[in-house]
């Protein structure tokens, strides 16, 4: 029968249960889970056994194709989601950053052809909000109306696209009534830019100096300014790219006295430390990045944070500049090294090594904090983030003995290194499905072109319009 897929005797996990089960897919979706299904003439069957199907991926922080610090971000929405499929991930959510004074309804249509005609895994957009004014606020219910539910705001990169607090409140409030969550970059942007004029003036101009200029203590001012301001509107808040415990501590904070704060950290601030700044001279360039890399005593705590459900997802802020051609940009002083760094198609694979296999999470947690939570938090659930009868049959089929070894020579992104290069790897996915069709076998993709879709989400809740 066509379109019809029968995954026979795999564990199938999700963020509340583990089971042994068959799982037939037929349409995309997911028809019936069940302990036998018998094998329907014409389904394709794949034999499971010892192996574990996870909900497939949402990785709701990535950049592609984002013209930022001078340059293009080298991932586009082809290589980019590629790369998430052969690494697990079923669906993105992206950043559309619009210009000051332009419309945000016009830069959604931007981003849609961006990633329309390229796209292989289906994908949503969040919205960062530059500023705030009339304009804007008339324009946050239509961008709802097109399913675009969460709102971004930056409290860095003074002069570009940072916010004060007046707008930010404004930003709350109008999400707030529209129901969409708004989200926050959470760095103090003015103590960035005046520590970054002391250390050039210093002649400091190496990439060692990038965490200088970012320290946690600006993190932490900034995290705990945007939960006070989130409160004051009766807000819930989302932090993304969590790296410190000097944030977590004000996340725990206001989750502890009741509020609706939501908290994301990544990959890099898990498992790579800032000794990767002092080592090698101007290679340093490639860990670039805002909130930059932290003490490496840091990072069992944000691990506790993911077990303890403080912190709710992982996911990747895939922001991939070339080494070669783009990073080489701040040759001259750190503070024009493009930020950011390749990392879609490792976030679940690391997980599933350093997390499940090393003891730091559950199975059922690794598909909570890579798949559900998101799915969930940005309006996807349930029709992604999970395996149940009537979802979207996007998963992943994990080989738990499988091993291998991050490298930039099998990566799938479009740059010249990995940053996680070396790391080794047990457990890796030997199967990703979006909406029923193979699309990564191996970690190699399989699928069609273009065949992701635009995925228009639910509000965050109740709301009053
Ligand atoms: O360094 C980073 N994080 N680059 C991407 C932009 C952002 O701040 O999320
Ligand atoms: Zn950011
Ligand atoms: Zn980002």
């Amino acid at each position: 029968m066509k379109n019809t897929l029968l995954i026979k005797g795999a564990e199938v996990i999700t963020a509340s249960d583990e089971s042994k089960a068959d799982v037939l897919v037929r349409d995309g979706k997911i028809a019936e889970i069940a302990d036998k299904i018998a094998p329907t003439f014409g389904a394709e069957t794949i034999d499971a056994k010892g192996l574990e199907l996870y909900p497939g991926g949402v990785d709701v922080h990535t950049h592609f194709a984002l013209p930022f610090m001078g340059t293009v971000s080298a991932d586009d929405f082809e290589t980019g989601t590629r790369a998430a499929a052969c690494g697990g991930t079923t669906a993105i959510i992206d950043f559309v950053i619009p210009s000051k004074g332009g419309s945000t309804l016009d830069a959604l249509a931007e981003w849609r052809k961006k990633a329309e005609g390229k796209a292989v895994v289906d994908y949503g957009f969040h919205m960062a909000l530059v500023e705030f004014n009339d304009k804007v606020a008339a324009e946050i219910p239509k961008l709802v109306q097109e399913g675009l539910t969460s709102f971004k705001c930056f409290l860095a990169y003074k002069g570009a696209f940072m916010v004060d607090d007046l707008q930010f409140l404004g930003v709350l409030s109008a999400a707030k009534k529209h129901g969409a969550l708004v989200s926050i970059h959470a760095e103090n942007g003015d103590m960035l830019v005046y520590l970054m004029n002391q250390l050039l003036a210093e002649g400091k101009t190496g990439p060692e100096y990038h965490p200088v200029a970012h320290p946690a203590l600006a993190e932490g001012e900034a995290t705990h300014r945007g939960i006070r301001l989130a409160e004051m509107a009766g807000a819930p808040l989302y932090i993304v790219h969590l790296s410190c415990n000097e944030s977590l501590k004000e996340v725990k904070a206001a989750r502890c006295r009741g509020q609706r704060v939501y908290a994301e950290t990544c990959p890099q601030y898990l498992l790579l430390d800032e000794s990767l700044y002092r080592k090698n001279g101007f290679e340093a360039a490639k860990w670039v990045m805002s909130p930059p890399l932290r003490e490496k005593a840091g990072q069992e705590k944000l691990w506790k944070g993911l077990r303890d459900g403080f912190l709710q997802t992982v996911a990747t802020d895939h922001c991939s500049f070339d080494f070669k051609k783009q990073k080489v940009m701040g040759k001259e002083a750190f503070t024009k090294i493009p930020n950011g760094i390749p990392a879609v198609g490792d976030r679940m694979n690391l997980l599933y090594t350093y997390g499940v296999k090393q003891g730091r999470l559950s199975r059922t947690q690794f598909a909570a904090v890579t798949s559900t939570n998101p799915a969930r938090l940005f309006g996807l659930y349930p029709h992604k983030g999970t395996i149940s009868v009537g979802a979207d049959a996007d998963l992943v089929l994990y080989d738990p003995k499988k091993k291998g070894t991050v490298s930039v020579k099998t990566s799938k992104h479009n740059v010249d290194y990995s940053a996680f290069e070396g790391f080794k790897l047990e457990g890796l996915p030997v199967l990703t499905l979006s909406r029923g069709e193979i699309v990564a076998k191996d970690g190699e993709f399989v699928g069609k072109k273009a065949r992701g879709r635009y995925i228009k989400r639910a509000r965050f809740e109740t709301h009053e319009d």
